[in-house]
């Protein structure tokens, strides 16, 4: 009993610290396929996350209008309900859970694409104006070298476009680390009824 205790204390302390140095926590496996399953997502739907939804997709039409998009961690697609589908040449929506990719299968078309991978491996030919990663992140254990992976799918002039809940300080960290390698062109805030604070940030690489 002790034992159990002063192990979840010491394992609360390592993430906390962890999280502190700009990294982040990957799900043991199964993970999203079960919560997929058990619809413990479902409230991505909901109306008090129109806000970041929107400002993700207005700072995709503002700032790359006609442009080609890549989301990591795409779950059931959802950002496609918010983009204006004359507004964007392509785009290819990827996430590891074969569960949510089944389910975002509903929203794609000839240039609305999903497929199921793994973030950290997935390779392509092609070059994005933006890459979009929302809510997902903290959920590799090294972000930044994740942005510095993407980075090379990018266009010239393309831009991440990331938001994080702001979990307690779970996040900060992480943009800590971010932005002493890229420059934050814009952000914002959005606050929902619940008082769930997101942070909308547009990234540039150089
Ligand atoms: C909180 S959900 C957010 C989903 C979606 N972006 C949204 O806002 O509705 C996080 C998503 O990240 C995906 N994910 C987590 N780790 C991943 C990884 N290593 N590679 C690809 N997707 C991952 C999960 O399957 C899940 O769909």
């Amino acid at each position: 009993m002790i034992k159990t205790i002063i192990h979840n204390q010491y394992k609360k302390y390592k993430t906390k610290l962890w999280l502190k140095l700009g990294y982040g926590v990957s799900s043991p496996d199964g993970y999203w396929e079960n919560t997929y399953r058990q619809g413990k997502w479902s409230y991505l739907k909901y109306l008090d996350q129109l806000g970041r939804f929107s400002i993700m997709a207005g700072y995709v039409h503002r700032l790359k209008p006609g442009g080609t998009l890549l989301e990591v961690g795409c779950g059931e697609g959802l950002l496609t309900e918010s983009l204006n589908k004359d507004n964007y040449f392509k785009y290819i929506g990827i996430d590891i859970s074969k569960e949510a990719i089944q389910k975002a299968y509903s929203r794609a078309d000839e240039k609305t694409i999903f497929l199921n991978t793994e973030g950290a491996e997935f390779v392509t030919k092609e070059r994005f104006d933006a890459i979009l990663i929302i809510e997902t992140l903290y959920y590799f254990n090294n972000p930044l070298q994740i942005l510095q992976y993407y980075e090379k799918f990018l266009n010239d002039d393309g831009l991440f476009i990331i938001s994080m809940y702001r979990h307690g300080k779970r996040p900060l960290g992480i943009w800590k680390k971010v932005e002493s390698v890229y420059k934050v062109f814009d952000s914002t805030v959005i606050i929902n009824k619940k008082k769930h604070i997101f942070d909308c940030k547009v990234l540039i690489t150089h």
